[in-house]
Order: C-alpha cells, then sequence, then structure tokens
C-alpha cells in the first residue's frame, strides 16, 4: 500500500552560505525522499529560507540594503546551491511569505486562547550604543554553568545547557561591544511549563516519535516523573526586529524560532496550492498520512520540545518521527576556515568536482543515527575512486563495447543454460549471482528505509564485487578476439555481457537514490524508462536495443581537492575576498575589543584622514614586517609611509590601489627612514590586517570627515 509521506530539512538561514556541513542533512534528506518516491510512495520534501532575526536585520544595514534584498539574494544563492547538488525540493520557500505569517499568527491565537501565552516584564541587556534590546545571540559571556568564556546569550556550546542572557558572567555586546545595560521590557511567553505541555511531551517522548539517544536527552530536558524542569519560552522580540509582528502587540514581534519551524508548513502550503494537495491531510491529526523532519542534533531542543508542544495544543497534527542527524567534521576536526575545511557548496561545485562523490560519500557513511561524520578528504578520494569508479562503474566499462561490436547493440540471447520467459525468450539469469541481486532488493530498500544508507551501499558494493569476479572469470575481452569465429566462445560473451549488464542495470538502481544523475544517464544508455523499485524484479530482456556505451563517470583528481581547501582558505584573505557573507556574518559574532572613551567632534577632526592611493609598495631590506607605501594624497611630492603590513600584503597587489591615510601625524624618523603618515588597517584578536578602501569615485586627497 502506498503511503502518503511529507518530508523536511531544516530551514537553513538566510544569512550564511550552504557549506559541506549543512549538506549532510540536504543530501541524505534527499537520498530517502528519492528512495520513497521510487518505492511509488507519494512524497514531498519541502523546505525554505530561515529569514527572520537580528543577524539578516544588522547584515541587511551593514551591506546598505533591506532585508528582503537581502534574503531575496541569498534564497537564489541557496537555490542554487541545492540544485547543483541534486537536492531536488518539491518546494523551496522561505518563511518571509504570507503563509508563514497566517499560520504563525493562528497558531499564536490557538496558544493565547488556551491560556498558554503570559505577558510579563522582562529585565533584559539593551545595547546603549546601537539602541537595541540585544539578542541571545548578540550578547556574550562566561556560562553560568560551566564557565566556559565566550558563549552565546542562549545556550552554551561546551556543555549544552540552556540559560537566559542575563545569567551569563561578564556579558558584553557582540554588536558593539559595548556592556550592556539592564532595561525592562514585556514579553511574550510560551507556558512550556503548564502541566498539558510537560504531559504531553513525556507522553510524546515514549511514543516512539524518537531515536533512542533524542528520547534520552529529552528525558534529561523533561526531568523523572513529578518534576518540572521545562521553563516558559520567551517568544517574543522587541523591535527594531526583521520578522512577523505579534497580533495585538505593537511593536512586538515574534522571536525568529517560533516561525522557523511555521515555515515548514508555509512551504507546503505553498505546493498545495499549486499542486491541488489537500493540506489539512498531513497537518491536521486523524490522517493516515506521516510526517518527518531531518534535523541536526543542535536543533534537537527546538524540534522536540517548543514545535510539538506548539502544534499540540494549536490543533495541528504533531511529527511521525524526528530524524535527527551528528555534525559533520573534516579530516578529524571542526570545519575551519584557516585550515579551508570550511568548505562552502558553491566552491565544491566551482572546483568541478562532480556532486555525486561527495552524495555517495555521505551516504556511505550515514547510519540513521546522531553520531557525528568525518569527511576526510584522503579517504574520500580513495573511496569514490575505489568503488565508484572501480567497482561499479567499471562493470559497464568492461562489458558494454561488446555489446555494439559484436551483438548489433542488442543485448544478446543467452544460449547457456538460460531459462525462457512467458514469451519463449531467452532471458539471461544463467548467473546465480544475478539472481542474488535480484533477491538483495529488499534488504537494500530495508537500510535505505531505516536511513542506514551505509549499510545499504556496503549490500550494493558487496554485489559489484561479485559481479567483477564473475566478469574476470568470463575473461571476456579474452573471448571476444574469438568468438566471431567459434560460437561457443561467441555464447561464452553473450552470457557473460548480458549477465553483467542486467548486474549493472540492477546495480544502478540499488544506487538511484544516491546518484540520481549518473542513474539518469545509465537509463539513456540502456535506452529504459526511469527505473522504479520494482522494476528490481525485473531483467533486460534479450534482443533489447542499447545505446552506445559514453563514459560514466571521472576519477576524482587530489589537486582538485587541493584546489579547493585553497580557495576556502584564501576566502579568508581580504583582498580576494570582502564582501563574503560568511565572513561578515562570522565578524558580527566576535568578540569586539571595547570602545574607547567619548570624544567632541572637533577632538575628532583634528585628525586629518585623507584618500591615498598607493603608486608604490616594495619590500624594505633588513625589515621584518614593513613594507614601504609611496602614497599619492594631490601634494606635489607623494609621501613615504613605512606601514606593518607585510605579512599580510603582497606588495605587487597594492599597488595602484586606493587606501586611507592619516596626514598630519608627525612625522616619524625610523631605522629605514622617514615615516610621513599612517595607513589606517583593522584587526581584532583573529589573525589578519585589513586596510581600508574609499567606495569607488573618491580621488586622492580627498578628507575624510
Ligand atoms: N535556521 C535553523 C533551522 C530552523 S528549522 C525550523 C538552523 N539553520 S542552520 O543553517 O544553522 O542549519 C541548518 C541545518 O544544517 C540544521 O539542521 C543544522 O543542524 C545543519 N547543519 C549545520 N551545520 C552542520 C554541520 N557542520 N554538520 C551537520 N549538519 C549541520 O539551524
Ligand atoms: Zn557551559
Amino acid at each position: 500500500m502506498s503511503r502518503k509521506i511529507l518530508v523536511t530539512s531544516a530551514l537553513p538561514y538566510a544569512n550564511g552560505s550552504i557549506h559541506l556541513g549543512h549538506l549532510v542533512e540536504y543530501i541524505q534528506t534527499d537520498i530517502w525522499v528519492r528512495f520513497q518516491k521510487m518505492l511509488g510512495n507519494t512524497c514531498y520534501y519541502v523546505c525554505a529560507d530561515d529569514t527572520h532575526g537580528t543577524p539578516v536585520m544588522l547584515r541587511a544595514e551593514k551591506e546598505g540594503i533591506t532585508p528582503e534584498q537581502l534574503i531575496d539574494r541569498v534564497w537564489h544563492e541557496h537555490k542554487a546551491d541545492f540544485e547543483g547538488f541534486h537536492v531536488e525540493f518539491d518546494h523551496y520557500g522561505s518563511t518571509n511569505s504570507p503563509e508563514t505569517k497566517e499560520f504563525a499568527q493562528a497558531i499564536y491565537r490557538k496558544l493565547k486562547a488556551a491560556g498558554l501565552i503570559e505577558v510579563r516584564s522582562v529585565e533584559q541587556f539593551y545595547d546603549p550604543v546601537k539602541n537595541m534590546f540585544l539578542p541571545d545571540r548578540f550578547i556574550k559571556g562566561e556560562c553560568p554553568k560551566c564557565h566556559a568564556k565566550d558563549q552565546y546569550g542562549d545556550n552554551c556550546e561546551v556543555c549544552g545547557s540552556t540559560y537566559s542572557p542575563t545569567e551569563l558572567i561578564n556579558p558584553y555586546s557582540a554588536v558593539s561591544g559595548a556592556q550592556p545595560e539592564r532595561r525592562n521590557s514585556d514579553h511574550y511567553f510560551f507556558k512550556l511549563s503548564a502541566d498539558t505541555c510537560q504531559q504531553f511531551l513525556r507522553e510524546w517522548t515514549r511514543s516512539g516519535t524518537l531515536q533512542p539517544e533524542a528520547a534520552n536527552k529529552m528525558q534529561e530536558w523533561l526531568g523523572g516523573e513529578g518534576e518540572s524542569k521545562l521553563t516558559d519560552w520567551d517568544i517574543s522580540r522587541d523591535a527594531p526586529y526583521f520578522g512577523f509582528e505579534i497580533p495585538d502587540a505593537p511593536g512586538k514581534y515574534f522571536y525568529v524560532w517560533l516561525d522557523a519551524p511555521v515555515g515548514y508548513m508555509g512551504s507546503f502550503k505553498k505546493l498545495c496550492d499549486a499542486k491541488g494537495i489537500n493540506f489539512d491531510d498531513y497537518w491536521k491529526p486523524g490522517f493516515d498520512t506521516e510526517l518527518y523532519h531531518f534535523i541536526g542534533k543542535d536543533i534537537l531542543y527546538f524540534h522536540a520540545l517548543f514545535w510539538p508542544a506548539m502544534l499540540k495544543h494549536a490543533d495541528f497534527r504533531t511529527p511521525t518521527k524526528l530524524f535527527a542527524h551528528g555534525f559533520l567534521t573534516v579530516n578529524g576536526e571542526k570545519m575551519s576556515k584557516s585550515r579551508g575545511t570550511f568548505i562552502t557548496a558553491d566552491s565544491y561545485l566551482k572546483q568541478g568536482l562532480n556532486p555525486e562523490y561527495l552524495r555517495y560519500y555521505y551516504a556511505a557513511k550515514l547510519n540513521g543515527t546522531m553520531e557525528d561524520l568525518d569527511l576526510s578528504l584522503e579517504d574520500f578520494v580513495a573511496k569514490v575512486n575505489s568503488d565508484l569508479i572501480g567497482k561499479y562503474v567499471n562493470i559497464a566499462s568492461r562489458c558494454a563495447g561488446f555489446v555494439n561490436k559484436i551483438f548489433n547493440g542488442k543485448i544478446p540471447l543467452v544460449r547457456i543454460g538460460s531459462i525462457e520467459d512467458e514469451n519463449g525468450k531467452r532471458t539471461a539469469p544463467n548467473w546465480s549471482g544475478l539472481r542474488g541481486i535480484i533477491h538483495s532488493s529488499e534488504k537494500i530498500a530495508d537500510a535505505y528505509n531505516q536511513r542506514d544508507f551505509g549499510k545499504a551501499l556496503r549490500l550494493i558494493m558487496a554485489l559489484a564485487d561479485e559481479t567483477n569476479r564473475y566478469i574476470d572469470e568470463k575473461e571476456p575481452w579474452v573471448v571476444a578476439k574469438r568468438a566471431l569465429d567459434n560460437s561457443a566462445e561467441y555464447d561464452n560473451l553473450a552470457d557473460c555481457c548480458a549477465n553483467a549488464l542486467n548486474a549493472f542495470r540492477l546495480l544502478t538502481l540499488y544506487l538511484k537514490p544516491v546518484l540520481p544523475m549518473l542513474a539518469e544517464n545509465v537509463e539513456t544508455f540502456f535506452n529504459i524508462p526511469p527505473l522504479k523499485w520494482d522494476d528490481a524484479q525485473t531483467l533486460l530482456s534479450a534482443d533489447h536495443h542499447i545505446n552506445p556505451y559514453k563514459h560514466l563517470m571521472t576519477r576524482i583528481d587530489q589537486k582538485q581537492i587541493d584546489a579547493m581547501v585553497e580557495a576556502n582558505k584564501q576566502s579568508l584573505e581580504p583582498a580576494t575576498d570582502t564582501h563574503s557573507p560568511a565572513r561578515h556574518a562570522e565578524a558580527q559574532q566576535h568578540a569586539i575589543a571595547p570602545i574607547a572613551e567619548t570624544i567632541s567632534i572637533d577632538e575628532f577632526s583634528k585628525v586629518d584622514l585623507r584618500v591615498a592611493k598607493i603608486i608604490n609598495a616594495e619590500h624594505v631590506e633588513g625589515a621584518e614586517k614593513l613594507l614601504k607605501l609611496t602614497l599619492d594624497i594631490g601634494e606635489a611630492q607623494p609621501r613615504t609611509v613605512f606601514a606593518g603590513i607585510k605579512s599580510v600584503y603582497d606588495p605587487e597587489k597594492l599597488k595602484g590601489r586606493m587606501t586611507v591615510m592619516v596626514a598630519n601625524l608627525a612625522p616619524r624618523k625610523m631605522k629605514f627612514g622617514l615615516s610621513e603618515g599612517m595607513v589606517l588597517a583593522a584587526s581584532g584578536d583573529a589573525p589578519g590586517l585589513f586596510i581600508l578602501s574609499p567606495d569607488d569615485g573618491a580621488q586622492p586627497g580627498m578628507r575624510i570627515k
């Protein structure tokens, strides 16, 4: 019986690029969905950008555009990244949609009617420099539980505990660095501590909706029977905020995590409207449809506590299951920008690397648990080359040529020990191995269904090994030489090709959820309609006409990997990537030095800052840190300035560039000569030094004020 399934992946934030860590989730969801579709189940896969919140607001402000413009641009980037990796959503939306707004407000109204919303005055941190209340993520300080330094205001990445930002020790604003003030404001709370929520969540945890590890976490969060460890959830934020206004609460907005999961509904609603699907079948209780959320373990709390409690008390269905996965490490370590292992989806594709390599590697590593998984770049190259090229594709490339050369492009008739089909045509399965491949269909399907893709691929590769051993034994390349003038050899070759190509077709079918494009090319080669799971019970009939074999996949070249890592390292360098969104997002969240003491405008105007053109830049003999710059600021004679930027700038790249200098600084005599001013550069705790650039159009000598 066909199932009706709605599947989601977590909605990626609209303030950063998709990277290989994200893809662990989207690729695995896509594989599962493609598998369900191949089985003939009705399965919809929706996702959307998670657009609201302060980071998006601040970043748009920084770029001088509206949040709407920013999220529109990022939406297109994300969409292209996902398409590049063959992640095929039935709909990819945005949480900033009328549908999501309507559902969010409707859910809120229901919760309110159920007495689960409470308004309380809350003392919160306020940034006196930025004039805004500081969201949890923009306050940092010491974790009150484990005393780890520089933790965010909402949860500790070291010990995993959640708390309110006012509990942080020595807090500071991550936006301005200022010491935040405490101010009062009314906040709206979802009463998660209410009996009805606690009871419901206890039941829900026990009902098999969670993986064992996730259920354990939940027990921890919920506490023992009679205990009530859950605290109410603050769902409002004060203006200025990019989000949805709370009904009847002017100046108050839904906290981004309230409307984010509602985005699942909003996105699905768009699909329903386009395709005539009945929305309620999938979101109201009492239907035989299934709802699955694929998520990373970091957002389990939101999906296992808040989300089901919201749904339950707003008369919607709750998820059938949450599928939580672990985090990606690269070469055994957390992804790192300085090591070049913080690899963006875009940079992978730009390197010309086949997305199916990564899909295969991730699939091989996934087992349906919450364990972290490692992308070892060396192993990646070795495994893809050995499994996909060396084992699987090899089967076709060893046998396909003969079909064209010797059997007129037709799957040959098998004569030795063959079995007749109902039409009296003799088909291929006279090699027992082929029957084994057919019979593995159920086991492999089981593994896919359980999201143990690693197991599915191990089974498939074992079958590929067996097929290769069969070909080794039959030696078609030897037999083929005599096939045209020796009928016994002709039959041997026919056997081998028919068996091997049928095996190849079945293996392709089994790999299709993971390698959809490759499978499509194989379908073209075999001249067959798209493979469905049921097709595993059939074989290519004799005389079936196939197309000439074209090379299906090339080996990974280690050089491409090296270049990709290098490219991701370079993206940290100022000259090449001043506009990287990831850098902006990261920079915002970095701790900054405290702001200096206030000065008057008169004091400021004492500093004469000028636009300068770097007309020459060169190394200085014997100087470890200095470059000698020749600067044109519109005066008769250029100035000479020694700047300590040798470690980060190649003098050749500076020539011709515009920057900013202090023009009225007293000249300073240095070991290497007289320095007639100072070039400005930004730096923080993290390594890196960044000289400034004026916008296009600024001329040498212009004053900066
Ligand atoms: N916007 C929220 C999700 C809202 S869902 C209603 C969010 N966004 S995210 O962009 O940070 O992450 C999106 C998904 O990618 C999450 O499930 C997250 O766990 C996953 N991953 C992000 N980095 C990851 C790794 N390094 N490894 C594996 N998964 C990772 O969270
Ligand atoms: Zn901690």
